[in-house]
């Protein structure tokens, strides 16, 4: 007879489609930094899905927000006003240091939205001719999977036999401030940008790229759009990836952690001259701004100043990667990152990071790999020293020992 987990993973592959590879674990709890499988057995989270669950699991003032908050009122319509969202535009916009911003739920709904913000800025405010507006975005990016946003993708995959795709956007090589000059035009709106590529396998760009860019935009009247999505609040070390070179944006774009680990929710903040453009009837989403995410979103933010996330995610990543790149693995070819978003990059004849992370898998360790070589390291922002400890003595293992 089959034990249960392999009937859920059989079900899962048999009725749902395979977008997917995941690890072969199911997984029924998690508390903290630790997460356990449907047979008892305890792995140290060192993915915290892709960056959102930066509170840890099940972390007690999340949940009792958001119980209460159900309790109460979880979703209404955008047709009325609700209290929670008060609170989070309000507290969103002193910590973004914006004058306004406007909710959503996925982090690809949040680029789509900053795309329509600033075409339409571009058209109706900066003066472009009618459809003619252009986007520079960088090779190697990820801001999602709907059609526009893999329709810029520089990864064949992404793209592959989805066409046609939206015209208007111009790609450069991430980091090169020449390219940037070189492809603005009149007709350019904006510049959208991860300030670390992390879906590309945690990249950080030549120090001084972001500044520069920011001046560049400045200069020619282009709306520089951080996608912080997955670098924004807390996880390199700042409370957003920006503030390392000291950029404020023209425009964030959140999502992932904003929701607590628990709620898709997404934000685009930015300046009222170019979010005033978005007027009653543009633009909307059913579930955008429902009061159950807004209240979990404002008690994450709280959470991650009152706890200090930043100031975690700076000590013990420096202390992870510095550890990390003690290592000696003849597999490693690079430690990289900032704060709490970490890459172990492996030589090509290391046989690609899939193999790693299932090692580490065994030993206790869940993470999965980014892109073909790269082991990502992205755990909960909550996670301890001796936590960090035990995941490092488990990697080492792996990479010294396969
Ligand atoms: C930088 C960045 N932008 C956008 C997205 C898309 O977010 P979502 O999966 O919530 O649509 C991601 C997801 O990994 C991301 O890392």
């Amino acid at each position: 007879m089959e034990d249960r987990a392999t009937e859920i993973i059989k079900d899962i592959e048999l009725y749902g489609a395979h977008n997917y590879a995941p690890l072969q674990v199911v997984l029924v709890e998690g508390d903290g930094v630790f997460v356990k499988d449907i047979n008892g057995k305890y792995y140290i989270d060192m993915m915290a899905c892709y960056s959102a669950i930066n509170a840890g699991h099940r972390n007690q003032r999340i949940i009792s927000v958001a119980t209460s908050q159900l309790l109460k009122l979880a979703n209404c319509s955008r047709a009325y006003y609700n209290e929670p969202l008060s609170q989070l535009a309000k507290l969103l916009c002193q910590i973004c240091k914006m004058d306004v911003m406007l909710p959503m739920n996925s982090g690809a709904e949040a680029v789509e939205t900053a795309i329509k913000i600033v075409r339409k800025w571009g058209h109706k405010i900066k003066g472009v001719e009618k459809d003619k507006a252009e986007i520079i975005v960088c090779s190697g990016n990820f801001h999602g999977r709907t059609i526009t946003v893999v329709g810029f993708s520089s990864e064949e995959q992404y793209r592959d036999g989805f066409g046609p795709f939206a015209p208007g956007f111009v790609s450069i090589p991430f980091g090169n401030i020449r390219a940037l000059k070189k492809a603005i035009n009149k007709n350019t709106v904006a510049f959208l940008v991860e300030p670390i590529q992390g879906e590309a396998g945690i990249i950080v760009p030549p120090k001084g790229f972001l500044k520069k860019a920011y001046g560049v935009c400045k200069k020619n009247n282009v709306v520089f759009v951080a996608d912080e999505i997955q670098t924004g609040l807390g996880r390199t070390g700042k409370i957003f990836a920006c503030e390392h070179e000291n950029v404020q944006p023209d425009m964030y774009i959140l999502g992932k952690a904003l929701g607590g680990g628990i709620m898709p929710i997404s934000a685009v903040a930015g300046y009222w001259g170019v979010m005033d453009v978005i007027k009653p009837g543009d633009h909307g989403s059913t579930f955008g701004g429902n009061p159950l995410a807004c209240a979990i979103a404002v008690e994450y933010l709280k959470l991650m100043q009152e706890e200090d996330f930043p100031g975690r995610a700076k000590q013990l990543g420096d202390y992870f990667i510095r550890q990390l790149r003690e290592i000696k693995s003849p597999h490693v070819k690079e430690v990289r990152g900032k704060g709490l978003l970490v890459g172990v990059e492996l030589k090509k004849e290391a046989g690609g990071a899939r193999r790693f992370c299932e090692a580490l898998m065994e030993e206790g360790v869940l993470t999965k790999e980014t892109h073909e070589h790269v082991i990502r390291f992205a755990p909960p922002l909550i996670i301890k020293k001796d936590e960090v400890d035990l995941a490092l003595e488990k990697i080492e293992k792996v990479l010294t020992q396969i």
